[in-house]
């Protein structure tokens, strides 16, 4: 699954390379600038909400991230998919990636035989989309329903949330047929909505090939 602030870093890679522009290559220092809208981070929120945002050509929009282009800050550990696991959380807490993480580290857990686990969030543009197998989820109903209870405030349930997942993601779902289907995770079709005529600019879909270890370790 490939969200679209990850498509987004891949093709401003390919961009930089073509031109050698990098991540501190956009601002330019000593001008001052100002813009209708400034969003704080380039992961899938702040690159979506940004999206939405620049549909309307009347306003500005800046989008400020910390990080840089994984594919130059991290190199082959970010583009080799086999390397992944090695890139992960859930590492030892020394397994630092400082160019493309903010490495936080846990308290120690008792769920965990009281180790202290990485606990990855990306830095870098695409955000935590660059630092998750490109996994697309979201929290469960009874995760949002509790989310609701201690704010009190009813409208953080799932199904009041849903229309803006909706809004925001566009699914291309797994070519049956290419697949295998005991290797490919399995969606609820209503929980997204490609009709819904706006843009939505956050891609979710599935590779085309999965490996057959795909099927026995789910
Ligand atoms: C940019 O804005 C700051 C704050 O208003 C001001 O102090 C500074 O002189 C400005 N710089 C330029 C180059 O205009
Ligand atoms: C990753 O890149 C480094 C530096 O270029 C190189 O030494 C290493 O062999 C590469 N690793 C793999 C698995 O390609
Ligand atoms: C992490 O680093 C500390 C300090 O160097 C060391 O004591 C500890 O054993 C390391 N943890 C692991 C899991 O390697
Ligand atoms: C999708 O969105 C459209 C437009 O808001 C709506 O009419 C339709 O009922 C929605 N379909 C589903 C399956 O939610
Ligand atoms: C998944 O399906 C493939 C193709 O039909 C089959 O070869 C494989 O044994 C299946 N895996 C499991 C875990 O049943």
């Amino acid at each position: 699954m490939r969200a679209f602030s990850a498509l987004l870093a891949v093709l401003a890679a390919e961009a930089a390379a073509a031109f050698e522009l990098y991540g501190n290559s956009f601002g330019i220092p000593g001008i001052n600038a100002s813009f209708d809208y400034v969003i704080i981070g380039g992961g899938n929120a702040g690159l979506t909400i940004a999206a939405r945002l620049a549909e309307d050509q009347r306003v500005s929009v800046a989008v400020i991230e910390a990080g840089s282009f994984y594919q130059i800050d991290n190199g082959n550990g970010s583009v080799i998919p086999s390397l992944a696991t090695s890139q992960f959380v859930g590492a030892d807490a020394n397994d630092s990636q400082p160019l493309i993480d903010w490495d936080f580290v846990t308290v120690s857990q008792a769920g965990a035989g009281g180790r202290r686990i990485r606990y990855a969030r990306g830095k870098t543009l695409g955000g935590c989309s660059a630092r998750n197998y490109m996994a697309y989820h979201r929290g469960t109903v009874g995760s949002y329903q509790r989310w609701a209870d201690e704010v009190g405030d009813q409208s953080y349930t799932f199904s009041k949330l849903l229309p803006y997942f909706q809004r925001s993601v566009h699914l291309t779902p797994p070519k049956s047929g290419i697949r295998f289907a005991n290797a490919t995770v399995g969606y609820d079709p209503a929980a997204f909505n490609n009709s819904i005529g706006f843009h939505q600019p956050l891609q979710v879909s599935w590779a085309n090939w999965a490996y057959p270890i795909a099927s026995w370790a789910p």
